[in-house]
């Protein structure tokens, strides 16, 4: 546990080396890395790192809504609030130097944050680095009200990658998106993989539950894995709308890749007392190996 700008953060190690810090602000996984110490996941250099703002960058937490689809603020209220460590209940999770493995949050809202969204919860999210550095998120959402309430969710994953030109997805070809760039219209993937020459911002519906994305240069990929969370976002910028990002450099388009595991084409309604569980998890593997995904 460490002090950032006054925020705390959570650091969890693996036993090889692989490292993760978790931010009490937003529940935000502000760094992965694997065990040659490189960082896995982007962030801006040009990041705000003041509450109540979500750290450009990350792993972000988009609840009760993800994009614009309901009343609130842009992807929910969950990722500019202080959660709390809910390590009470958890298990002792410590490799055997000692470092933590994991890490138990809660959210709960605050008599303010029902005012925006009346509706009582409590959000658990464990953050776990395995032996091998693969990153897990678990997500537990319980409806502790007296009337069922719906909610959309995304892990927002802003991946690290040597150049934007050169990777691809695969997993999401032949399906349908919704596409944010053109009022959400639906479209049917035509292409084999996924590649990148201008601004994408897509909803993937109903996808396969593993997803890669591969970078050549990198010499390494991300193999997604999800559960619960049937859709999947696809977001790069490009060069316009990065300029428009006061918190974001103008070249780091070239960077970053998000790819969100989600629920967002349809709502996830929870009656009192029903608790959803999404999963995500993030394994980043040599190229060598990718063939075996
Ligand atoms: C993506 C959305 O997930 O997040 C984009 O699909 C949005 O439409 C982007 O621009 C960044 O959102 P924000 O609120 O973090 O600037």
């Amino acid at each position: 546990v460490r002090d950032w700008n006054g925020v705390t953060q959570v650091v969890l190690r693996s036993p090889k080396g692989a490292s993760a810090r978790v931010s009490l602000h937003g529940g935000q996984v502000v760094s992965w890395k694997n065990d040659r110490g490189e960082e896995l996941l982007f962030t801006s250099s040009k990041a705000f790192f003041k509450p109540p703002n979500a750290t450009r960058g990350g792993i972000q937490m988009c609840f009760p809504q993800f994009g614009y689809s309901g009343t609130l603020e842009r992807h929910g209220f969950a990722r500019n609030l202080f959660w709390a460590l809910d390590d009470e209940h958890a298990p002792i999770n410590h490799n055997d130097n000692g470092s933590k493995v994991s890490v138990d949050l809660i959210l709960k809202p605050s008599e303010d944050d029902l005012k925006c969204w009346p509706h009582c919860f409590e959000f658990r999210l464990r953050v776990f680095l395995s032996k091998d550095g693969d990153l897990s998120l678990i997500s537990r959402i319980r409806n502790v009200n007296g009337k069922p309430f719906s909610f959309s969710f995304a892990y927002h994953t802003y991946l690290s990658v040597s150049d934007i030109s050169e990777v691809r997805i695969e997993g999401l070809e032949t399906l349908d998106y919704l596409d944010n760039l053109s009022h959400q219209e639906r479209f049917t993937e035509q292409g084999d993989a996924i590649t990148f020459e201008s601004e994408v911002d897509r909803v993937y519906v109903s996808s396969p539950n593993v997803v890669a994305v591969l970078d050549h240069e990198k010499k390494h990929s991300f193999v997604i894995r999800k559960e619960g969370l049937p859709d999947v976002v696809v977001w790069n910028p490009w060069e316009k709308k990065s300029r428009t990002m006061v918190d974001f450099g103008d070249e780091e388009y070239k960077q970053m890749l998000c790819v969100d595991a989600a629920a967002v084409e349809r709502a996830i309604t929870l009656k009192p007392g029903e608790e959803w569980t999404g999963k995500m998890e993030l394994s980043a593997v040599s190229s060598t190996n990718c063939s075996d995904h």
